[in-house]
C-alpha cells in the first residue's frame, strides 16, 4: 500500500477524527444486524430457560422456548439462528443414531422455529458429538476416529435436517470428504437449494471448554480432537481446506475460533472471495461476558470492538451468542 499523505503538520490525522460525524465518515467497516447468526442451545421439556454457568447471559431452552427466541430474534433483525442440542446420556450411544432421527432435538426445534417464524433461517449443526458416548465427532473404533464410516452417518444426519426443513447446514465434524458427500445426497434428496456453511478451518482449540458444558458434552469427552481438527500452528494449511470445501461443494465457508484466527479469517477472503464467516466460540463469549461480570471491562465496547474485528478481517459475517446483544444495541 503507498502512503499518501503529507508530512505533518499538512497531515494531521486527528482532524479526521474530531467529531463522531467525521468519525462515522471516516469508519472504513460497519458492522450490521445482518451480519449476524445466533447459535442457541436447545433441551428437552417445556417452558425452560436454564443458564449455562461457564456462559453467562446464555441459556439452553426448550423447543417451545426456541420457537419464542426465534420470534425475538426476528424482531430484532436477526437473519440466521444455529441449533445446538443438549442431549441427556440416554441419547448418547454408541451407534449415535439420534443424530439421523427425525424426532431429535434439533429436528424437532428447527420445525417448531419454522412454524412460528418462518423467515427466520435455520440453521443445523453436522457432527455426532451431541449424539455421541465418547464426546467425539466421528465414531471410535480401537482408540481411532474413523473417517468413511463417520461420512456416511454425518450425510444421515444432514439428510434428516434437510427435511425438518433447515436453511443452512454446517458440517463441524472436520472429517474428509464429507463435503463432497453431504452434497451429492442433498442434490439427490432434490434439496438442492441448502446452503453448506462448511466449517473448513476448524481449529483444536481450548476456546471449546464453555460450550461442551453447554452442550452436556464436557463429562463424556474422552481425550482431545486433534486427530481432526486443525494445529492452531498452521495457517496454509487453513487455506488448502477452505479450497477443498468449495471445490466439494460448500457456498460459504467458516474460520472457528474467530478471534484468536482473525488472520485466517483475513487469508481466506482475499484468497477465496468467497462468503467467509467467523465463529466467535464459547471461550472467546465466557471470557468478555465474566470479564465485565466482575467490571473488568466495559461488556458492551468489548462486544461491539470484538465484532467489529470480524468485519475488519474480511468476514461477511460471524456467528456469536452477542447476537441478541449486539442486535439491541445496533437498533
Ligand atoms: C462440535 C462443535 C463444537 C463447537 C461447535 N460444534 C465443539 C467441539 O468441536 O468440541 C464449539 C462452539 C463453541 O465453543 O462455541 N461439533
Amino acid at each position: 500500500m503507498k502512503s499518501s499523505s503529507a508530512p505533518f503538520p499538512a497531515a494531521r490525522p486527528r482532524r479526521m477524527r474530531r467529531t463522531p460525524g467525521l468519525r462515522a465518515l471516516g469508519a472504513e467497516n460497519a458492522l450490521s444486524v445482518g451480519d449476524l447468526i445466533w447459535p442457541v442451545f436447545v433441551r428437552d421439556g417445556e417452558n425452560i430457560s436454564e443458564p449455562v454457568t461457564s456462559m453467562p447471559g446464555v441459556n439452553r431452552l426448550s423447543v417451545d422456548r426456541v420457537a419464542e427466541a426465534a420470534r425475538e430474534a426476528a424482531d430484532l433483525g436477526i437473519p440466521a439462528i444455529c441449533l445446538f442440542p443438549y442431549s441427556g446420556p440416554e441419547k448418547r450411544t454408541a451407534d449415535c443414531a439420534e443424530a439421523w432421527n427425525p424426532e431429535n432435538l434439533s429436528n424437532r426445534a428447527t420445525r417448531a422455529i419454522k412454524a412460528a417464524v418462518p423467515d427466520m433461517m435455520v440453521m443445523a449443526d453436522v457432527a455426532l458429538d451431541p449424539y455421541s458416548d465418547t464426546g467425539h465427532d466421528g465414531f471410535v473404533r480401537d482408540g481411532v476416529i474413523v473417517n468413511d464410516e463417520t461420512v456416511e452417518a454425518l450425510v444421515k444426519q444432514a439428510l434428516a435436517q434437510a427435511e425438518a426443513g433447515v436453511d443452512i447446514i454446517g458440517p463441524s465434524d472436520m472429517m474428509d470428504g464429507r463435503i463432497g458427500a453431504i452434497r451429492t445426497a442433498l442434490e439427490r434428496a432434490g434439496h438442492q437449494d441448502i446452503i453448506l456453511l462448511s466449517y473448513a478451518a476448524k481449529y483444536a482449540s481450548a476456546f471449546y471448554g464453555p460450550f461442551r458444558d453447554a452442550v452436556g458434552a464436557s463429562g463424556a469427552l474422552k481425550g482431545d480432537k486433534r486427530t481432526y481438527q486443525m494445529d492452531p500452528a498452521n495457517s496454509d494449511e487453513a487455506l488448502r481446506m477452505i479450497a477443498r470445501d468449495l471445490a466439494e461443494g460448500a457456498d460459504a465457508v467458516m474460520v472457528k475460533p474467530g478471534m484468536p484466527y482473525l488472520d485466517i479469517c483475513r487469508r481466506a477472503k482475499d484468497t477465496f472471495a468467497a462468503p467467509t464467516y467467523a465463529y466467535q466460540v464459547s471461550g472467546e463469549y465466557a471470557m468478555i461476558a465474566a470479564a465485565a461480570q466482575n467490571g473488568w471491562i466495559d461488556g458492551e465496547r468489548a462486544m461491539q470492538e470484538s465484532l467489529m474485528a470480524f468485519k475488519r478481517a474480511g468476514c461477511d459475517g460471524v456467528l456469536t451468542y452477542f447476537a441478541p446483544a449486539m442486535a439491541r444495541l445496533l437498533r
